[in-house]
């Protein structure tokens, strides 16, 4: 299968331009923008894509591109810091700009230019822009064939090889015409023939999968969100119900409700192995007093691999694998699958606690879902016939409510907040909006406000609400409610949850916020 190798550079739109490749029906991968090429890398792709960057390309520990990417002789796409290092590698000129552009700007492109990246683009356009530096005099062999209406270089091609750059982010939204410059690179000028599809992905997987674990026991832990739950309906499509052990840890942090409509789910998929671990308890007194949301998160990960190694044994399942429901963007946030200079985000357990490393050493962790975005691992449930129920469910993180109770977790908290949620999720179902919203839920915080309930003052909780328009979770934009709306959500939690006293609505976007609070 063809494929377009897109050069990390640590921006926070490198995803976008992986999803956008894959939405064009073409397989991306990213990797760090600093490796070196593979020979399998040039021998199985059809063009580069080089994303932005939080670095200047003028500073002296900016990432490089490597020489094979240049020697390779596949065409390539500098995006952003791509072309402004590009620029640079060819003896051009970056420097800062006065004035950082930001957001729309109109892009013209220059009189009497015809090129295959323009095909079908209008002269004139609107781009979406998110850079601080600028490309000053560009490199030799390299010509401005389009500007932005601030006068700053905005396309570039090479007059010889074949490599263009663009100063904006096509892969954005908002830019006009931004799918059509990818597909006319990745078509046009890539002439990268389209064979990516979860058909496609679940006949390779199958094949990978069957021969690393033959008839040995299958062993996936289910969390109860869409990821584990369609990670569980593949291996049982692929291997059969005998050979899948399906092991769900009740860690006391779930939603409302929710084990048992996890259970009921995965008994319909015709698990005959199907496994519950009542580890509240244990979770619960794990975490009491503890503050500290890395602390929280390692702590929960860490028990649920106690729990789960205690149960693997109580089964005896010999040489059991591990199979994770770990996404794409799980790795690149945890910094693993990017840049060298990658930050760890978050410390997403299911990526990087000690034990599954070990597991790893041995060649016994098997991640079916770790080149899917989300959206595709919906698909795969759909084509796997899970119901829409299940696959149009809001993510839901490992960690659970753990991670949305701030501060110190216990049972009380715990059943508050799990109230709360549940208030907030019917309403949202009744109003029609759930489906409109990529993910909300309620975080209870570690204040209390004052009220009135009748003639008495109360001290009740506060709940945020957070509800967040998204593409992968990687970026958010808040849910714009109407006022009623919210006004009423309000006023159905605090009735019915008598120990909230006053709700809040988050309207922080991500970056610079996350979508969870901790
Ligand atoms: P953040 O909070 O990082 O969340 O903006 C992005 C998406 O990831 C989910 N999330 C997690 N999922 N384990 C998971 O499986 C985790 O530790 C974790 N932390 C965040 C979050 O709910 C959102 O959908």
């Amino acid at each position: 299968m063809d494929k377009i190798l897109i050069l990390d550079f640590g921006s926070q739109y490198t995803q976008l331009i992986g999803r956008r490749v894959r939405e064009l029906g073409v397989y991306s991968e990213i990797i760090p923008g600093d490796s070196p090429l593979s020979e399998t890398h040039v021998k199985e792709c059809t063009g580069i894509i080089l994303s932005g960057s939080p670095f200047s390309a003028y500073e002296p520990d900016a990432p490089i591109i490597h020489s094979s990417v240049y020697d390779c002789g596949l065409p390539i796409l500098g995006v952003c810091y791509g072309i402004q290092r590009m620029t640079l590698d060819a003896r051009g000129r970056v420097a800062k700009l006065a004035e950082r552009e930001y957001g729309k700007k109109t892009v013209a492109v220059r009189a009497g230019i015809e090129d295959p990246l323009l095909k079908g683009i209008s002269p004139s356009f609107v781009s979406w822009m998110s850079h601080g530096d600028s490309i000053v005099s560009p490199g030799e062999g390299w010509e401005v064939i389009g500007d932005s209406d601030g006068n700053i270089p905005a396309i570039l091609r090479h007059t010889k090889l074949a490599r263009w750059g663009v100063q904006f982010h096509p892969e954005v939204s908002h830019c006009e015409f931004g799918t059509l410059l990818l597909s006319n690179f990745v078509f046009g000028i890539c002439k990268t023939k389209a064979g990516w599809s979860m058909q496609a992905y679940l006949d390779q997987e199958a094949d990978k999968i069957r021969t690393a674990i033959q008839d040995r026991p299958a062993l996936l832990l289910i969390s109860g969100g869409v990821d584990s739950t369609v990670a569980g309906a593949f291996l049982l499509r692929v291997l059969g119900p005998e050979q899948v052990y399906l092991l769900y840890i009740d860690t006391g942090l779930m939603r409302k409700a929710e084990s048992e409509e996890v259970m009921a789910n995965l008994a319909r998929l015709g698990a005959k192995h199907l496994y519950k671990a009542d580890a509240e308890a244990r979770f619960l007194s794990a975490l009491a007093g503890v503050t500290d949301p890395e602390k929280k998160r390692r702590i929960i990960g860490d028990m649920f691999i106690t729990v789960q190694e205690e149960e693997v044994q109580r089964l005896a399942l010999k040489d059991a694998f591990l199979v994770q429901g770990t996404l794409y963007t799980d790795l690149i946030e945890s910094g693993k699958g990017v840049g060298k200079k990658a930050q760890v985000i978050k410390s997403h357990h299911n990526v990087r606690s000690p034990l599954v490393e070990e597991k790893r050493r041995k060649g016994l962790v098997i991640e079916p879902l770790d080149r899917l975005y989300k959206d595709e691992v919906r698909a795969l449930g759909r084509l796997l016939g899970l119901p829409e129920s299940v696959v149009g469910r809001h993510p839901f993180p490992g960690p659970g409510l753990g991670v949305r109770i701030l501060g110190a977790v216990d049972r009380e908290k715990c059943d508050i907040l799990r109230n709360a949620d549940a208030v907030f999720i019917q309403k949202l179902r009744e109003l029609g909006l759930y489906d409109k919203i990529w993910q909300a839920f309620c975080v209870l915080l570690p204040v209390r406000s004052v009220g009135v309930a009748g003639d008495e003052r109360k001290y009740g909780y506060v709940a945020a609400l957070r509800a967040v328009t998204s593409e992968d979770g990687m970026t958010a934009q808040v849910y714009p409610f109407d006022a009623a709306d919210l006004i009423a959500i309000s006023s159905a939690i605090t009735n019915r949850v008598p120990e909230i006293g006053r709700v809040v609505y988050d309207v922080s976007s991500k970056p610079p916020a996350t979508i969870e609070w901790e």
